[in-house]
């Protein structure tokens, strides 16, 4: 398709956002004043005024400090939010404007702006430490964004040898990056290796392989260690990682054989150690009580003589999924549990987020096929699946649905289906929304993390195209997937 009239296409100019402006005439889009309420708090039969500053004082008041990031001023978004207009909106683009110039359906949209803001965040709150933050490149790994986040100063976290590879095309320094995983293959440890990557060491025959990968190539491998601080995040089981049980890192019991061996070795340098407790982490203090713990080993380790000098805590920082402004620990909370400690033992701070960095900077944009009800339950249909965004069927996890335009419809609750022939394919269930029209826009929001990432190509719902919003402007960050791309894959066969 043709991104550039994409780019040069109405969205660029205020003239012809005027028209988006029922009453305002030539206001610039997203200014309007109020002339619909907001979708949500007509549910709720208040205004969007005095749903937003309801809510703004209830979050104030408990965390006494910044309000929720979704609650912004109308009109004056970052991201995703409601207009004045009760029409959705990302950066000051309405979605309903985005979706006539977008021949796709569905398709993930994203904010340039709110992956720049939340990356800054991180670094705001890591200012005065050595440090260095390391975007796990598996929430997603859209090529354009990691370039931006390169840009920003990004590291790169990364689970696989194409991980690495795709991070290196993207612009990221390979010493800024590190390898992860309990399953690294001797080609992805020479390559690791070779591209200069921290590795982390996961387990005793891991440990043996990157020996073996640094003299293969006769080139020493910087390594931290892994360790299960065993601290529960207290997250679905599926996202639990640094428990006693997990199948990641090393047994604790065994540090002394890790350090022993790493001693025998010249190839291997024992540059610092590594935790990742979970993912979806709410509550700040078990980063805190996971990061005493490690901070112990830091100490244990140095006495053996080793010069340490890197403190990994991984990520796992949770997002406001519910976005009803629940108080989600930021950046900056995060670090503030470590900080002095941290500083005091000159350690280099690394945090690997994915989620807390792309998570809210992205709706997946669906079109109604149509409503129907069977038995006691109303299902809106929409063209967006389980293909498309697998969280709420994989982990029964919520991702807040809006739909983009206000509706008179009548309301009602719903489940929120796609068309993949499972019943397991749902995107929300027990939402309460208007009753919507074939072709009205409904988007699934936070969608940035994990979500295309983890779509697939079942019952050949193919892959979605990829769109921002930068500067302003609507561009193509990606072409979805057709059906051609798949045949291909059998051509000669
Ligand atoms: N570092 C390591 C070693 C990890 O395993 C992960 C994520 C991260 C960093 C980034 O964590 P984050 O900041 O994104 O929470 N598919 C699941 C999430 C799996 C996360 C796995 N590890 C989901 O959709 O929720």
């Amino acid at each position: 398709m043709d991104t550039g009239r994409i780019a040069r296409g109405m969205f660029a100019s205020s003239s012809s956002h005027a028209s988006s402006c029922p009453t305002m005439g030539a206001a610039p889009l997203g200014l309007c004043r109020p002339s619909v309420k907001a979708s949500s708090a007509r549910q709720q039969g208040r205004s969007w005024r005095s749903t937003a500053m309801h809510v703004q004082a209830t979050v104030a008041e408990r965390i006494g400090t910044s309000v929720s990031p979704y609650i912004q001023e109308p009109g004056k978004g970052l991201g995703f939010y409601t207009g004045t207009d009760g029409h959705l909106y990302v950066d000051n683009l309405r979605i309903d404007d985005i979706r006539t110039q977008v021949p796709d359906s569905p398709f993930y949209l994203y904010s340039q702006d709110r992956i720049t803001a939340n990356f800054k965040a991180y670094a705001a709150a890591l200012d005065g430490l050595d440090h260095f933050v390391g975007y796990a490149v598996k929430a997603n790994n859209n090529l354009p964004i990691m370039r931006h986040l390169q840009s920003l100063g990004s590291g790169a976290v990364l689970v696989s040898g194409n991980e690495l590879q795709a991070a290196e095309a993207a612009g990221f320094d390979t010493t800024r990056t590190i390898f992860n995983g309990n399953g690294k293959l001797p080609a992805e440890l020479r390559l690791a290796i070779d591209k200069g990557a921290l590795i982390n060491v996961d387990s005793e025959f891991d440990l043996e392989n990157i020996a073996e990968a640094a003299k293969a190539i006769d080139k020493a491998a910087r390594i931290l260690i892994r360790i299960n601080p065993d601290v529960d995040p207290q997250v679905h089981a599926y996202v639990s990682t640094g428990l006693a049980n997990s199948k990641f890192g090393i047994r604790n019991s065994h540090l002394q054989w890790f350090l022993d061996r790493v001693r025998q070795e010249p190839l291997l340098e024992l540059a610092g150690v590594h935790s990742h407790l979970g993912s979806t982490i709410t509550k700040v203090d078990i980063f805190r009580d996971a990061a005493r713990i490690m901070i112990r080993f830091v100490e244990k380790i140095r006495a053996e003589g080793f010069d340490i000098k890197y403190l990994n805590i991984g990520g796992g920082l949770g997002i406001d999924y519910y976005r009803r402004g629940d108080k989600i620990p930021s950046p900056a909370d995060l670090v503030n549990t470590v900080r002095d400690l941290v500083a005091d033992l000159g350690l280099t701070m690394i945090l690997e987020p994915g989620r807390s960095m792309i998570g809210n900077a992205s709706a997946l944009v669906n079109t109604v096929t149509g409503v129907k009800t069977n038995g006691n339950k109303n299902f809106i249909v929409v063209d967006g699946s389980m293909s498309a965004l697998l969280r709420p069927s994989l982990y029964d996890a919520y991702q807040h649905i809006e739909l983009t335009a206000p509706s008179s419809g009548k309301q009602d609750t719903f489940d929120i289906v796609g068309p993949v022939c499972e019943s397991a394919d749902f995107l929300g269930k027990d939402r309460t929304l208007a009753t919507p029209k074939a072709g009205d826009g409904l988007v699934v929001h936070d969608a940035g993390a994990y979500c295309m990432a983890m779509a697939s190509t079942y019952n050949l719902k193919m892959r979605p195209a990829e769109y921002w919003v930068s500067n302003g402007e609507l561009k193509q960050i990606r072409r979805g997937e057709t059906l051609q791309d798949h045949l291909q894959l059998f051509e000669g066969f």
